[in-house]
């Protein structure tokens, strides 16, 4: 048996024992990760194949990616914590909890002083993030906290430079699950110690990221650690070196389709450093905000979900309508982004503005994804799906994911009308 494969079993037997030891095996806080473990476990169990001398001391953090909400996007520099519990209600009443969306992230501007001691405290907009842990836990949610290695965050807020072990511990006492830690100001520190020498100043960039993971690991307490520095220094290279679960590829998302676009087909060639555990970002969803029309919003979540992308909404969802919530909420989309296998997808052709992607799934299936990034509707005129280069012989069974239409058999020369900015999402076997 392949030492991965080991790997990935004894971590699912681990997350099973401890499901069984508190007695609960899917309750609405575990997500959706711990659930698809269980079963591969299961699986694993059953043929005896393993023994269980290889069962891992943790149980897998972001064994898929990620998936939540988190602030920043729509509120920004507002958030209160009255935002922060009105998601959280809203992630359970509309049925994105159970759809997956687990994590609640308080993103930058949360933060207050340290007091005489150095713990950070919540700023006025927080009064008490461990009854707002309380709170979000009570809804079978998990939440998620920033901050930054540097002195400061990108808004200004205090930040964990000189203070990583005691943060972290004040994050473990709070219940925090989840933490995203952005470069920012200490791009400025790397500049300073190390004058003129990228090298010795992206050295000590892995350097503060492995400190705060160490500070995570000593908390005991599981978190998901989401690196955010923008993709630099080839950051897919180091990141799991350094504890991450996902880490952003690329500078900040805006919510137009050029931007969302840019970043998205700019994933290519990146598929080899994401597997389960860890992940390629190509930061949070825009779906909702902004301009983006239907068939852009059906691009944005058809591309991110081929990828493997973390699924972190980033709406208002007291605005929500029934358009988005079904948008985020496919349940078929959900599945190709979280599929077991972890696998991220890629680019298999291009011509002009359309371009086919494929991403495998398991039981031989893929998902095959036909974007139109142009300004007029195409029709794929001498566009083939180039199933050959996908490992199919012959014609495939497909089913069109948004249309939630089981199209039979079709061939190579299968055709149909992409809208501008739009996809035409198969799941062909
Ligand atoms: C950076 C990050 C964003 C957000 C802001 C907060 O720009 O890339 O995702 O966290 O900081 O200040």
């Amino acid at each position: 048996m392949r030492a991965s494969m080991q790997w990935r079993m004894a971590a699912g037997v681990l997350v099973l024992a401890a499901a069984w030891a508190s007695g609960v095996v899917a309750q609405a806080a575990q997500d959706v990760q711990s659930v698809q473990l269980s079963q591969e476990a299961a699986v694993a169990i059953g043929t005896g194949t393993h023994g269980a001398g290889h069962v891992a001391m943790k149980p897998m953090v972001a064994a898929t990616p990620p998936m939540g909400w988190n602030s920043w996007n729509f509120f920004a520099g507002k958030v209160t914590d009255k935002d922060i519990r009105d998601t959280a209600d809203l992630l359970v009443s509309t049925g994105m909890r159970d759809a997956g969306y687990v994590y609640v992230n308080i993103d930058d501007t949360w933060e207050g002083k340290r007091d005489a001691a150095g713990k950070i405290q919540s700023n006025e907009k927080f009064p008490d993030m461990k009854a707002l842990a309380d709170y979000v836990h009570s809804k079978g949610l998990k939440l998620g906290i920033y901050s930054s290695p540097g002195a400061k965050t990108c808004a200004g807020y205090e930040a964990s430079l000189g203070h990583e072990e005691q943060d972290a511990q004040t994050y473990a006492q709070w219940g925090i699950d989840y933490l995203k830690y952005d470069l920012c100001s200490y791009g400025g520190v790397m500049r300073q110690m190390a004058p003129n020498d990228v090298p010795a100043q992206n050295k000590l960039m892995r350097e503060a990221y492995e400190k705060m993971h160490q500070a995570i690991v000593k908390t005991g307490r599981p978190m998901v650690y989401s690196l955010c520095q923008y993709g630099d220094d080839s950051v897919w290279d180091w990141g799991p070196s350094v504890g991450a679960n996902l880490w952003r590829t690329t500078g900040d998302i805006s919510a137009n389709f050029d931007r969302m676009s840019l970043i998205g087909r700019s994933q290519a060639g990146l598929e080899k450093f994401a597997a389960p555990g860890h992940w390629n970002d190509p930061d949070m969803l825009e779906v909702g905000n902004g301009r983006l029309n239907h068939d852009e919003n059906l691009t944005h979540m058809t591309l991110w979900a081929m990828l493997a992308a973390p699924l972190i909404a980033g709406n208002n969802l007291t605005q929500m309508t029934p358009e988005i919530a079904a948008i985020l909420m496919n349940k078929e989309v959900i599945a190709i982004d979280q599929d077991g296998l972890g696998k991220q997808g890629n680019r298999v052709y291009a011509e002009g503005p359309v371009e086919i992607w494929a991403k495998q799934l398991r039981g031989g299936t893929k998902a095959v994804a036909i974007f139109n990034f142009g300004e007029t509707a195409s029709e794929m005129r001498g566009i083939r799906l180039h199933l050959k280069e996908m490992g199919f012989a012959g014609s495939v069974t497909a089913r069109d994911v948004w249309a939630a239409k089981d199209l039979g058999k079709i061939k190579n020369d299968w055709r149909t009308t992409i809208p501008r900015h739009g996809v035409v999402l198969l799941v062909v076997r």
